[in-house]
């Protein structure tokens, strides 16, 4: 079971606050970040990313999955999300994050850097269809 430090909490939730400035949320005005550390202890971050046609638009977790999905990794620890005011992932972000473990931790922060919520996938998306149940 993975554990984080609050030390370590803060860092990941600082980082996904950083990464907002890059965010490209022209439509919505709601910059999100994520951070995402994967059990090989490599860091990537994600921001969201909106599209004149709104349904194109990429959330910041999804970004960040992918990116180290797309570099080689598939096994993450954690992954902090920061929105202005501690929204919650979306739906397809939890599925997204079911992929690839219903252990990870889901670390939940605002835009003035505090963590408000602690919880894993498997909290934020119970009974998730997983790829074990392609396995029949
Ligand atoms: N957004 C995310 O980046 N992650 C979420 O989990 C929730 C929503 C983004 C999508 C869109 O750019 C903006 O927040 C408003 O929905």
């Amino acid at each position: 079971m993975t554990i984080v430090t609050v030390e370590q909490a803060k860092t990941l939730v600082d980082l996904a606050n950083q990464a907002r400035v890059h965010a490209y949320a022209p439509y919505s005005n709601y910059p999100v970040g994520a951070a995402l550390r994967t059990k090989s202890g490599r860091i990537f971050t994600g921001v969201n990313v909106e599209n004149a046609a709104y349904p194109t638009t990429m959330c910041a977790e999804r970004i960040a999955i992918y990116k180290a999905v797309s570099e080689g990794e598939r096994e993450f620890d954690v992954i902090a999300v920061v929105t202005p005011n501690g929204g919650s992932p979306c739906g397809s972000c939890r599925q997204v994050m079911a992929e690839f473990g219903l252990e990870t931790i889901v670390l939940i922060g605002n835009a003035a850097g505090e963590l408000l919520e602690q919880t894993t996938v498997n909290g934020l998306l119970p009974g998730a269809f997983t790829p074990a149940h392609l396995k029949i």
